[in-house]
């Protein structure tokens, strides 16, 4: 499947009230190698993202820091954006939600909605803070487990029973906000009538833009019969107002998608592209969001609905991937595997977690594990006993006895085609998402690669003064077959690729760079490119993880 459509992907939008932590990283890195791919390819291929910033928890976040709203999204802005360059994630645009341009779209699909009958409005019964003067989410109540009776209970479900039940039933109720007892009130709310896209969706739901996991998921609830879709919030609320509506404002996970557009939107007023192009109902150019599997109902129902109402295009795909956990465990505070971005740097380089995640990502919604003895292991045995290896040897014997010069031709043209060849598979596998994939043929490679070298014995040539072609040849042959593996490894390992094009005096690698061997062709001296993981280093990141809850707490 090769496709010479424009390409817009996007990743979800983090919320602005947190850091970024790992689980964030394995959607990233997932999206951020399959656009990588895609531009070596030479594809068009443009990556949006944005901060998700409206909602109560964020609006609650920046009173209890005693700042504006607006100056908490612009701190957390910044230090979004700090992590994923640091983890080489090669947006082409990222923005907020709290934008004139999504302030604008969010309106103009509401207004396109609503005249085409799709929003109707009806009294619902909430809690509310009577001294806060604010409706409290689910989340902002506390009470007494009303199956098991334990106190301190957040929201609709029990940690100690595992219960779920609906937030009006804890007993004792309290607003976390005040601390007082919520009362029960009525307000006018607005909806979204998702019933009336029953059929449409059914129709696109199974006609593969999503995964067959997911497709199967959904029939269970379109048999459960969709509901309407509550798109409003009574102020006080940060976000953006309904028009001709007093006080209320959009649902923070109504104008969450359009953000996407939005993002693109400002992205193609700086570029000078064409918006329209994109987002046409007919649009000829391919749309993909990448999202995590507890966001599927927005994306897979919602968000189609809500593009195919207004007159828009719909997604040409929505990849779903599973959570992560770590040692087998969800993240957890307490132990230390709540492992931030920022945390996570603070001791390793970031293409170690690039590197293992890809060997754990596939097409499918199962969750992801990241052992990190298997991490340390992995890293290390692969990438600098397997791949990096080939290089320092070689470029040794090439640097004390050729000057840096690689020699006219290879010794052996059948193991460089047969690296070569393989870029038809491993090409496949990253287009298909299945990254486990393409790294095990990849490391196979890197496998033969280190069989010949232990089989020519260039140590051995090299003491041998009739040898000296030969070793130059082998040392050649060792280079182009590293050089191959880094172009295939490329879109994971973007930074390393980037030091290997310096080392190798290259331009920049592309898909087609392996088509021609390098001979004839002065390299650079060797330097490091890659040190071992030390479990030391793992420790202390999850020393510093339980550190960063105490100094928060
Ligand atoms: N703001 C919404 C998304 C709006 S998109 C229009 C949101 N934000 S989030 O910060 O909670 O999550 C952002 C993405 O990270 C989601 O796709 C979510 O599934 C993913 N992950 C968050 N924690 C995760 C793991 N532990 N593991 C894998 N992905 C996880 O949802
Ligand atoms: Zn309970």
């Amino acid at each position: 499947m090769t496709t010479t459509a424009k390409i817009l992907v996007t990743s979800a939008l983090p919320y602005a009230n947190g850091s970024i932590h790992l689980g964030h990283l394995v959607e990233v890195i997932q999206a951020d190698i399959w656009v990588r791919f895609q531009k070596m390819q030479g594809r068009s291929c443009i990556y949006v993202c944005a901060d998700d910033t409206h909602g109560t928890p964020i609006m609650l976040a920046a009173q209890k820091q005693g700042i504006s709203p607006e100056a908490l999204i612009d701190k957390v802005h910044q230090e979004h954006q700090q992590d994923f360059q640091a983890f080489a994630i090669g947006f082409d645009h990222y923005y907020t939600t709290h934008s004139e341009e999504n302030r604008e779209l969010s309106r103009f699909i509401y207004q396109r909605l609503k005249q085409a009958g799709y929003i109707t409005t009806r009294a619902v019964e909430q809690a509310y803070d009577s001294v806060k003067q604010m409706f409290l989410p689910d989340r902002f109540i506390k009470g007494e487990c009303p199956v098991c009776g334990e106190a301190d209970q957040y929201g609709d479900n029990c940690e100690k029973c595992h219960k779920s039940y609906d937030a009006s039933e804890l007993k004792n109720p309290i607003s976390v906000v005040s601390g007082t007892r919520p009362i029960k009130k009525s307000s006018e709310h607005y909806f979204f009538k998702l019933p009336e896209f029953t059929q449409m969706l059914q129709q696109w739901t199974t006609q593969g833009h999503l995964q067959e996991e997911i497709s199967s998921k959904l029939k269970e609830w379109f048999e459960a019969g969709l509901q309407e879709w509550d798109i409003s919030r009574d102020a006080p609320y940060f976000g953006f107002e309904i028009p001709e509506a007093k006080d209320k404002y959009f649902y923070v996970w109504l104008d969450a998608p359009i953000g996407y557009m939005a993002s693109f939107k400002n992205y193609c007023q700086q570029q000078g592209l064409d918006f329209d192009e994109y987002w046409q109902a007919d649009s000829k150019t391919e749309l993909y969001h990448f999202i995590g599997k507890d966001i599927v109902y927005f994306h897979a129902l919602f968000w189609p609905a809500m593009l195919a109402g207004a007159g828009f295009r719909t997604p040409t795909a929505i990849f779903t991937h599973g959570f992560l956990t770590i040692d087998g465990k969800k993240m957890s505070k307490s132990k230390g595997t709540f492992i931030k971005a920022s945390t996570y740097l603070k001791h390793l380089a970031p293409e170690y977690l690039r590197y293992y995640f890809a060997c754990k990502l596939n097409a499918s919604i199962s969750d992801i594990d990241l052992n990190l003895d298997d991490f340390s292991q992995r890293v290390n045995s692969d990438l600098v006993g397997k791949v990096i290896n080939i290089a320092s040897r070689s470029s040794s014997f090439l640097k004390r006895q050729f000057h840096h010069q690689l020699a006219q031709q290879l010794p052996n043209n059948d193991l460089y085609a047969e690296f070569v060849k393989a870029s038809t598979s491993i090409a496949e596998a990253y287009q298909q998402r299945e990254y486990s994939q393409a790294m095990r043929e990849i490391m196979h490679l890197a496998d033969q690669a280190n069989q010949y070298i232990a089989e020519q014995k260039p140590w051995l040539m090299a003491k041998n003064p009739n040898q000296t072609d030969a070793l130059h040849q082998v040392c050649t042959l060792a280079i182009n077959l590293f050089m191959v593996l880094i172009v295939y490894l490329k879109p994971v390992l973007p930074l390393l690729a980037e030091k290997v094009e310096a080392l190798l005096n290259i331009a920049t690698m592309t898909w087609q760079t392996i088509e021609t061997p390098l001979l004839n062709h002065t390299i650079n001296a060797f330097q490091p490119l890659m040190p071992r993981v030390d479990t030391k280093q793992i420790q202390a990141i999850q020393q510093d993880s339980v550190q960063d809850l105490q100094v928060k707490s």
